[in-house]
């Protein structure tokens, strides 16, 4: 207020009027409007998010409202659903679920387990139109509708088998080697795809070196026909001509299901017709089964006699149908499942949560194996998940320390990039045979660690030949140098001379002086072999 106005009798007493009708019209203003009531969340919704390919991904969320404030159940992975918190005003409604604990077995809980995801949308004529971001950050979209308690409620457990030791299958001597659809491209895969796939795997050259599975990971599931069998969505019109035509190219195919009604992106699993399915698989010419837990998380207990009853069913009708499937499991290491995966008829099983095509993410899962490498033996994998190589979140450098490690522990080695467009670097680290030898080696002798020099980690596996082969691993952000005496490497007799190959670098390395030392960039790994020189 100006000076002038202050002094002005007259313009100050229009001012004081104006405010008070103003303060009048503000005190009257909440009675003058019509009563809206707020609407009442409170009870069960469905939520359907479209895939895109006819199938509709459900997700169902128990609302208690009070005021303005929610609270409540989203009902999908965890045994009791996973808390929510949020608010709903003015038609619009805000909620996040509470990530629980990580697992108390020191295991790495799955990133879908580990963060809050966030849901948000409006209230329209009874319906919910509601937005949440996936773990990959890709929306999802979907309408929301009022459901029973019942269709939200997980159903009731169904009997497990009596625990018994299901016989070997005799298959994968070796770590298996194959791609998987998952890693880059999850749910955008198709029958075109996988033939592509398989075309590239055999044109790459990579076939030779021992890459044999082309396997379709989650998504490619349409639901059951009449009769209860297991069908395709539209993605994959044929499974049994795709499968001919993967085998036509001297390959093998895999295929993905779970323990659980539905698959972790919310597709249709195999509880309760596990022997239909296997039957379904081994009809359709398939060669390896990944069987991912997800929603029979909802239904059994995390302990090890209600998961080794879950993959025992499977394995039981896999072995059944008299066609060799290689039985991969996946519930991301849970219950110790290195110590009894191989009783379900498991050849390999996951040891760990998903891995990201990142640094931090592949370090700690990689560097984690250590302790369980010697659970891993011939036909019984340890399984770190699948290789990002070629994805592009990691350099040259990191993605062959992901290729060096993952041999060193004698993983599996599922190639999880576009095989069709690899870059030179991308093929040399896949497809560098000597470190593939690594991982391949008959004898599956654990890996072990040699010595921990600052961030060098060096790890060290004898070979069948006698041969050892170290790796110097350089888990800094900065170039290290790490030491190996030759006198630690316990070969043939002492002051037998020795020979040493570089498998990176494809070229011999100087075994002058009683020790080496070894320049390793950041992130990066240098792979010796080491051996009783011939003849000498
Ligand atoms: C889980 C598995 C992944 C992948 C997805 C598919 O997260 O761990 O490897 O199979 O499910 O939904």
């Amino acid at each position: 207020m100006r000076m002038s106005d202050r002094l002005n009798p007259r313009k100050r007493s229009m001012q004081l009027s104006r405010l008070f009708v103003l303060s009048l019209f503000c005190l009257l203003l909440p009675w003058a409007q019509p009563a809206v009531a707020q609407t009442d969340l409170t009870g069960y919704w469905v939520l359907r998010v479209p895939n895109g390919d006819g199938i509709f991904r459900e997700v169902y969320i128990q609302i208690n409202q009070s005021g303005k404030t929610i609270s409540g159940t989203l009902f999908g992975r965890g045994p009791n659903g996973t808390p929510i918190t949020g608010t709903f005003k003015d038609r619009q409604l805000h909620f996040a679920t509470v990530p629980p604990a990580p697992p108390a077995n020191g295991a790495a809980p799955s990133p879908y387990f580990s963060r809050s995801q966030v849901y948000d949308g409006v209230y329209q004529d009874g319906k919910l139109s509601l937005q949440t971001q996936n773990y990959r950050k890709e929306t999802m979209q979907g309408i929301a509708e009022r459901t029973t308690r019942e269709a939200a409620l997980p159903p009731a457990p169904l009997p497990l088998p009596a625990l018994r030791d299901l016989p070997d299958n005799g298959l994968v001597r070796t770590p298996p080697m194959g791609w998987n659809s998952w890693n880059k491209f999850a749910s955008r895969i198709d029958d075109a795809a996988v033939r592509t796939m398989a075309d590239a795997m055999v044109a790459s050259g990579m076939s030779k070196l021992g890459y044999v599975y082309i396997n379709i990971d989650d998504t490619w599931e349409g639901g059951r026909d009449a009769a209860g069998n297991l069908i395709p969505n539209k993605k994959f019109p044929d499974m049994k001509a795709l499968a001919d035509y993967v085998h036509s190219k001297g390959l093998k195919i895999g295929i993905y299901s779970s323990p659980g009604p539905k698959t972790c992106a919310g597709y249709e699993g195999s509880f309760g017709h596990e022997v239909q399915d296997a039957n379904t698989f081994a009809a359709w010419g398939i060669d390896y089964l990944k069987y991912d837990l997800c929603t029979a998380m909802t239904i059994y207990q995390s302990t090890q006699e209600d998961e080794q009853g879950l993959y025992q069913k499977m394995g039981d009708a896999l072995q059944k149908t008299n066609r060799p499937i290689i039985y991969s499991l996946c519930q991301y290491g849970q219950a110790d499942v290195w110590k009894w995966g191989a009783k379900t008829g498991g050849n390999l099983w996951r040891t760990t949560g998903d891995i990201r095509d990142d640094w931090a993410s592949m370090d700690r899962i990689g560097f984690g194996q250590l302790a369980i490498a010697s659970f891993a033996r011939i036909g019984h994998w340890n399984d770190p998940d699948m290789l990002e190589i070629g994805n592009g979140g990691m350099n040259t450098d990191e993605y062959r320390t992901h290729m060096s490690l993952w041999s060193m522990l004698s993983a599996p080695l599922i190639a999880g990039n576009d095989l069709r467009n690899m870059t030179d670097d991308t093929k040399s680290i896949l497809m560098n045979a000597d470190i593939i030898a690594v991982d391949q080696d008959p004898a599956a002798k654990p890996v072990q660690v040699l010595s921990e020099q600052g961030k060098i980690e060096t790890l060290w596996r004898q070979m069948k030949d006698g041969a050892v082969v170290i790796g110097i691993f350089n888990r800094g952000d900065a170039a290290a140098n790490g030491t190996v005496a030759w006198s630690d490497v316990k070969l043939g007799d002492a002051g037998q001379k020795l020979q040493v190959r570089d498998l990176w670098k494809h070229q011999a390395v100087s075994t002058v002086g009683d020790r080496y030392t070894a320049t390793v960039p950041p992130h990066g790994v240098e792979m010796l072999k080491v051996s009783v020189a011939e003849g000498k």
